[in-house]
């Protein structure tokens, strides 16, 4: 064994369930964002993370399962806190992060692409609002 291991790909459920948790365990220790969820917005993690398996599932595994309307929920905070290219940076490094130290493959890969469209798409519509 020269332990090294295959990791698999996002594929269930319960895979989703697992980044979203391992994402979130880093952002809630994190320096430039933990102030956001815990102070500012005063996130109930017992609603978030539900809520954010649902859109990543919807996303990913094609679940239509999420509700919401996440650009104008940032949009919001951008009103309320500084939600700039520093803030959108570090929470892009810290999701690429977990993605990989959990899996790869094809969908690994679309959720990374994916966040960091949606983190510009976000900013833009902060900056210009
Ligand atoms: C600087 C970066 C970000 C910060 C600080 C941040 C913070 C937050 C906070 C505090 C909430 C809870 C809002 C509330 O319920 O009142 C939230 C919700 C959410 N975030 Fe983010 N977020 C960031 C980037 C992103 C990105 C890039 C995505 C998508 C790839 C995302 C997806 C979501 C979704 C889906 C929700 C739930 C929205 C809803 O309830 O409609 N966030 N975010």
């Amino acid at each position: 064994m020269d332990g090294k291991r295959i990791k698999k790909d996002i594929e269930t459920r319960d895979d989703i369930e697992h980044l979203v948790n391992a994402f979130y365990d880093k952002i809630k220790q994190n320096s430039k964002l933990a102030y956001i969820f815990n102070d500012i917005a005063k996130v109930d993690w017992a609603t978030h993370l539900p809520k954010m398996y649902s859109f990543w599932g919807s996303i990913l595994l094609g679940e239509k399962s999420f509700v919401g309307n996440p650009m104008k929920k940032h949009v919001e905070l951008g009103k309320i806190t500084p939600m700039t290219e520093t803030e959108f940076s570090e929470w892009k490094k810290v999701f690429a992060e977990t993605v990989f130290e959990l899996f790869e493959g094809s969908k690994a890969d679309e959720a990374v692409l994916r966040a960091q469209n949606i983190a510009r798409l976000m900013l833009y519509n902060i900056a210009k609002s």
